[in-house]
């Protein structure tokens, strides 16, 4: 079978390792991928965004089925685009996608079907959510309505900061087009767990729980970052709150997405806070968390080929999904200055780390004289499993001293929180 592979970071490199275990792929293409994908799968030259590049692609190369992968191309409609050639794809349409690219649709999708979510207000007007930030309760969350690269999340602890959010975003126009409508929300306290699940949009399988690490920081400090670190499973996500989150969130959005007639299928990431009211939605991402996948997806005991093509076929019910008992570790190298200004092209070495993890390649690139170099700000996902969460975090700091850049770096504590809340868990047990 040939597949192509819509994407060029380290999920989409998760991905690929995944789908090559089956011994029927024979070939992948990856539109763009990089440096380290082109190990695995031919990599053609066509950005994810380019959908009429892709589509050309596809008509051009026969293919047995598509995977889109990253936020901007499903929705921008490439699964729709690729349905309409007659290839079967694993991910939602356009319609579906709004589910992420629009927070304005997923709050007002949430409070229609009564799914715990914070509560919240929706602007147009700058002078309008001006007026509202002067007397609602702080802290205050402001959002950016569309697509922002996950950086279109302000959370402000005085009134001074959300005016200055607001006006970022409406009037100075940071987040572009995006962030002409905001939402406005509540702030939640609580932790934090990503469950990224299977949906053929009748049944859920959600897949083995995870923890990421968004500040650029150590404890949690610094800039918001698109995830420095993962590790699987979230010790927060207990066999109690899986069970409210299945019946109170998961079921309800598969139902409310077939009610508003855009069924969704694919991987539907749910971004929960366990409140002490119970576990809430923070966010939705219409697609596989990245770096979620490259902790998630090395537990995966099941064949990603069948899984995806059951959630394409709408046979999951019928298809068993099964994870292993243990633990990953995923620790992002980045580049000195990330989130904010970096340099690129720095060579790499990567030492003995191939050896010892898996090693999933975000932003790299080869120079001219074949060199691997840095392309991006993430850059590297080292990433181990081991029976234990402890085992598996130390195996991937060790693999990950083994990799050196100019400036290179990475937080030092990713799965430092987790192992707290084991033990945390065990005292009161
Ligand atoms: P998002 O892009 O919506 O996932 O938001 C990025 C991060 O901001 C989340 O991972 C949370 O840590 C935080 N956040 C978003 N919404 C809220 C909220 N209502 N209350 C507290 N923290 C939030
Ligand atoms: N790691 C968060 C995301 O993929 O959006």
């Amino acid at each position: 079978m040939k597949i192509l592979v819509i994407g060029g970071g380290g999920r989409e490199h998760a991905i690929i390792k995944k789908l090559k275990e089956n011994p029927e792929v024979t070939e992948i293409v990856a539109l763009p991928g990089n440096a380290g994908i082109a190990k695995d799968a031919t990599c053609v030259d066509i950005r994810a965004t380019d959908i009429d590049g892709i589509v050309e692609y596809a008509k051009a190369h026969p293919v047995d089925f598509a995977v889109v992968a990253p936020d901007d191309p499903l929705a921008l409609g490439c699964v729709d685009r690729l349905h309409a050639l007659g290839i079967p794809c694993f991910g939602p349409d356009a319609k579906a996608a709004r589910i992420e690219a629009s927070k304005v649709f997923a709050k007002d999708l949430m409070k229609k079907y009564n799914i715990p979510t914070a509560a919240y207000a929706v602007f147009d007007d700058p002078r309008a959510a001006l007026e509202y930030v002067k007397s609602a309760p702080l802290p205050l969350v402001v959002k950016a309505d569309g697509l922002a690269l996950g950086k279109g999340v302000v959370i402000c602890f005085s009134r001074q900061d959300a005016e200055s959010a607001v006006v970022a975003a409406m009037v100075e126009s940071v987040f572009g087009k995006s962030g002409r409508r905001i939402v406005i929300e509540e702030y939640l306290e609580g932790p934090e767990v990503s469950v990224l699940a299977f949906t053929d949009g009748h049944v859920v399988k959600p897949m083995v729980s995870s923890m990421d690490h968004k500040r650029a920081g150590d404890n949690d400090t610094g800039l918001n970052t698109g995830g420095m670190g993962t590790i699987a499973p979230n010790p927060c996500y207990t066999p109690e709150v899986a069970k409210r989150c299945m019946d109170e969130i998961f079921l309800p959005t598969i139902r409310a997405m077939n009610a508003e007639g855009c069924p969704f299928k694919g991987c539907l990431y749910f971004g929960l806070m366990v409140t002490k009211d119970g576990p809430k939605v923070i966010e939705y991402n219409c697609r596989f968390g990245d770096p979620e996948t490259q902790v998630v997806l090395p537990l995966l005991k099941s064949d990603l080929l069948t899984v995806m093509t059951a959630v394409e076929n709408g046979t999951l019910a019928d298809t068993p999904v099964e994870f292993e008992g243990g633990a990953a570790c995923c620790v992002m190298l980045a580049s000195g200055g990330y989130p904010g200004k970096y340099e690129k092209g720095k060579v790499i070495d990567l030492g003995n780390a191939p050896a010892m993890a898996r090693i999933y390649h975000s932003g790299t690139a080869r120079n001219d004289q074949g060199q691997l170099v840095t392309a991006g700000g993430r850059v590297l996902g080292v990433s181990c499993t081991a029976d234990t969460l402890r085992e598996a975090i130390e195996s991937a700091y060790k693999a990950a001293e083994e990799v050196r850049w100019e400036g290179m770096f990475y937080r030092k504590d990713i799965g430092k929180r987790a192992m707290e809340i084991i033990e945390e868990i065990r005292n009161w047990e």
